[in-house]
């Protein structure tokens, strides 16, 4: 098979309102919330980075221009921790402007991720590309956006990310029906619904933050009609590439076994600050011996 053209576009909604996180969204972005001494979406972008993905393309919206300041150099900042020879904190804000190249469009109506993902089109043109949701956060040490890339090289059209969850939790995930592929380690997806309830779902498998779509996306994005919610979802439009025949159709699957946070609520949100603080390198043995004690003096 003929090999597809390199995928180096990454595409990161950012967008949505944070109405999970109010009253702490109320003036800043959501994204901007830190998970232990880093705004979440710095992992993000950094994920993308790391696998090759040098051009990020963010979508935003109102009230989200917090974000392309934490990405942009503060000039007097660096100068004045230069002046006190404080590197570590110098490096640290350089950190995030080094990332690479970062551009932003506008989502002007919260009309759903798959409309997020319509916003992109434009900048991505005719090439595959990454989609990263920021409220799931994979553990650099585990690979699965690499595995990704790799993988649609081999099939050509588009390529998710499953987990499997509790049968329970399905129903606040898009969902996979898959069949085997014979000699590969990933799998076939045949259909694909969002967020079904637990009696409908096909399987355990959710569909999880990460998505390299072939750019077909977008004809099919124009023309899906709103779903689950009433917005346009992604994952409508993915069933469309999963059953079609066209060029560009076919959608295969990574089923990822490593670590992933989840900051997209309160209570998973303060689980991932918990367990990363745990394995920080400065942080981490202070953290545990605080939190044997405090678990030790737990009442119910
Ligand atoms: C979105 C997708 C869903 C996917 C999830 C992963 O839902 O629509 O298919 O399983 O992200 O985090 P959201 O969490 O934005 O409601």
């Amino acid at each position: 098979m003929a090999l597809t053209p390199k995928i180096t576009k990454a595409v990161i909604p950012a967008a949505g309102l944070g109405t999970r996180f109010l009253p702490a969204t109320k003036a800043m972005p959501k994204e901007m919330l830190p998970v232990v001494d880093k705004p979440a979406i710095q992992y993000v972008v950094a994920e993308a980075v790391n696998a090759g993905l040098n051009d990020v393309l963010m979508i935003t919206g109102r009230s989200k221009r917090a974000l392309e300041d934490h990405f942009d150099r503060v000039p007097s900042l660096e100068a004045s921790l230069e002046a006190k020879g404080d590197v570590k904190k110098l490096r640290s804000v350089q950190e995030a402007t080094e990332l690479g190249d970062i551009h932003y469009v506008r989502q002007r109506d919260p009309r759903g991720l798959g409309h997020a993902v319509l916003c992109a089109k434009q900048h991505v043109g005719q090439e595959p590309f990454a989609v990263l949701l920021g409220d799931d956060l994979i553990d650099s040490r585990d690979e699965l956006l690499s595995l990704m890339v790799e993988t649609q090289q081999k099939t050509g059209g588009s390529v998710i990310a499953l987990m499997e969850v509790e049968p329970e939790q399905i129903s606040a995930y898009g969902c996979a029906d898959v069949s085997t592929v014979e000699g590969e380690d990933y799998v076939k997806v045949n259909a694909l619904v969002e967020k079904p309830s637990v009696e409908e779902a096909p399987s355990n498998l959710a569909i999880i933050g990460r998505y390299l779509l072939h750019p077909r996306v977008f004809e099919v994005l124009e023309h899906t009609a709103p779903g689950r919610g009433g917005e346009i979802q992604l994952t409508d439009a993915l069933q469309e590439l999963a059953v079609g025949s066209d060029e560009g159709s076919g959608v295969h699957a990574v089923v990822f076994r490593g670590r992933r946070y989840d900051t997209g609520d309160k209570l998973s949100y303060l689980q991932a600050n918990v367990t990363l603080a745990v394995e920080n390198e400065e942080l981490g043995a202070g953290m545990k011996t605080w939190l044997r004690t405090f678990v030790a003096n737990l009442e119910d």
